[in-house]
């Protein structure tokens, strides 16, 4: 019988089998030393990984990281954190990195959950990313959104006094979905929510998947939830 050890806990992934080309594979091992942070026991210590204190803004499921490496080029007072489990997104983040000798960027390959819970201290985080999460679409799948009351707990524990949660989606049925679970939030507040199509993101350059949903014909939402000190 299945226990809390040996229980699978329920992703918001599946590793994709995606091709690495050969210079992202070549940029996982030569850029690592740059832009990689592999986390030991414990939090993350920020200002050292970084070689500065600064507010520090976290992208979970970065995909490719165009619009990371976009958002950390023109923010170069900001730390940016990406986090992400497609190897070959990373691979390409730290190809664009480079190309754009970007030097306030760092990026972990694993599971965003996992790194928020026993990577990031309390209270660390000036800001958190998450665009077009995986949607799940199917019924029986909802449950591996990553936006659950649970995550949204953690997120705000992480995030300092008057931080921010920005999501967006092209799924409609998801849109419905985060709208419930944050109304559901006693820490966050809207401070802003947009419909469009894709000519108005929020705070943010376009993203690959975004590009994708607009040739789909899809709606975009974009929200930015405040934490308010309860
Ligand atoms: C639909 S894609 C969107 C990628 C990118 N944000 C964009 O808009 O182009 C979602 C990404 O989130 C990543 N992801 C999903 N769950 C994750 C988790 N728990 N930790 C890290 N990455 C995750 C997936 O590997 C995938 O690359």
């Amino acid at each position: 019988m299945a226990n809390s050890e040996t229980r699978r806990p329920i992703r918001s992934f599946v590793r994709r089998a995606g091709r690495m080309t050969a210079s992202q594979q070549r940029a996982l091992e030569e850029l690592w030393p740059d832009y990689g942070i592999k986390p030991g026991t414990g939090p993350i210590d920020l200002a050292l990984a970084f070689g500065r204190a600064a507010p520090c803004v976290l992208e979970i499921g970065f995909g490719n990281g165009d619009s990371l490496v976009q958002l950390a080029q023109h923010d170069p007072a900001s730390n940016f954190l990406g986090i992400e489990v497609h190897e070959p997104g990373v691979g390409h983040c730290m190809i664009a990195a480079r190309a754009a000798a970007i030097t306030n960027l760092k990026l972990i390959v694993h599971d965003a959950i996992e790194i928020l819970e026993s990577h990031i201290a309390p209270a660390s985080l000036h800001r958190i990313n998450l665009y077009f999460p995986d949607p799940w679409p199917k019924k029986r799948h909802h449950k591996r959104r990553i936006v659950q009351p649970e995550f949204v707990e953690l997120c705000a524990s992480r995030l300092g006094r008057n931080g921010t949660l920005h999501i967006a989606t092209d799924w409609a049925n998801y849109a419905e979905h985060i709208d419930g679970v944050l109304a559901g939030s006693p820490v966050f507040i809207c401070r802003e929510k947009r419909e469009h199509d894709g000519e108005a993101p929020l705070d943010r350059p376009a993203t690959k998947f975004e590009r994708r949903g607009g040739r789909l014909g899809h709606r975009i939402w974009d929200w930015r939830f405040q934490k308010i000190d309860l």
